[in-house]
């Protein structure tokens, strides 16, 4: 059974690790992640951004397919499935459809409209059980091809998210989603440092965390980061893995073409990944 991610993240903060937050994409990613948590004994935060969300045909087919899968690969460590990145109605659409997180990114919005937007949200979800995450200030990426060197959030509007009733708060601290660009400074742990001392106790979420050295992301787990989002370096993996086998000519063998096969070094790969990063975030053996 799926469960909110407010114990887990809770505790995490309490015992200075982190919850490895991995985005799902298919059915091969969910399969391969929920095996690596299980093996890794994590606790884990399995999310669902809007657009993975619609190419998996929906936010009800998600739950259903999480659910099953928990189901037939007899999970026993916690699990909780997540928006990552909503909007306004796609959280609406995901708390009916039975997720039991999610993440309201008003961060686009004027300040006033996010807080509004938030407190409504975060009033539904305490009453169905369900955490909460919210944003502050845009994490950067890549935007037209430009990628940005991290934006950081400004601690008063922390505050003003956080006594809303949040469970974790989302606060750019120099930190990008996707590929890290050349010449990147690496995380603003002096903005962090004014964050926690505004929101003491908050869990923080770190995105963007694929690409920043392992030492850097203890760091900022050791300082009140207590979730921490994983895609990019998955799909990564995944990718090199069935090119390998593709240029190996595996493919050709037999019936080396079946996606079974075909996916499977790729499938692997994401559950190292997984069991690699709940080690580097401490969430290994927690659960
Ligand atoms: P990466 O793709 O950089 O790992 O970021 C994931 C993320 O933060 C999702 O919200």
């Amino acid at each position: 059974m799926l469960v909110s991610a407010k114990e887990m993240i809770t505790a995490a903060r309490q015992g200075q690790y982190a919850i490895g937050a991995i985005n799902i994409n298919n059915l091969e990613w969910i399969k391969a992640v929920l095996q690596g948590c299980e093996e890794a004994k994590s606790p884990v935060i399995m999310q669902v951004s809007c657009g993975a969300g619609k190419y998996m045909d929906g936010f009800e087919n998600v739950v259903d397919m999480v659910n099953h899968c928990m189901e037939y690969q007899k999970i026993t460590v916690p699990v909780a499935l997540h928006l990552d990145h909503g909007t306004y109605d796609a959280a609406k659409e995901c708390i009916a459809a039975g997720f039991s997180s999610i993440m309201f990114d008003g961060s686009a919005l004027p300040i006033e409209e996010n807080l509004a937007k938030t407190k409504e949200l975060a009033g539904i979800c305490k009453e169905k059980g369900i955490s909460l995450e919210a944003e502050v200030g845009a994490i950067g990426g890549e935007e037209d091809g430009v990628v940005g060197m991290g934006e950081c959030a400004d601690p008063a509007e922390c505050k003003m998210i956080a006594d809303l009733g949040v469970d974790m708060l989302a606060a750019g601290i120099g930190n990008i989603h996707g590929v890290y660009p050349e010449g990147w400074p690496g995380l603003r742990f002096d903005v962090l440092e004014e964050i926690t001392k505004t929101v003491p106790g908050m869990p923080l979420v770190l995105h963007g965390g694929s690409g920043i050295p392992d030492e850097m992301v203890q760091k900022a787990i050791s300082m009140g980061v207590s979730k921490v989002n994983v895609n990019t370096e998955c799909q990564l993996v995944f990718a090199a893995a069935t090119r390998k086998y593709i240029e190996e000519n595996k493919d050709r063998e037999g019936k080396g073409f079946d996606p079974r096969k075909l996916l499977a070094p790729g499938c692997q790969a994401i559950t190292d990944m997984v069991k690699y990063k709940m080690e580097v975030f401490g969430c290994a053996g927690k659960a």
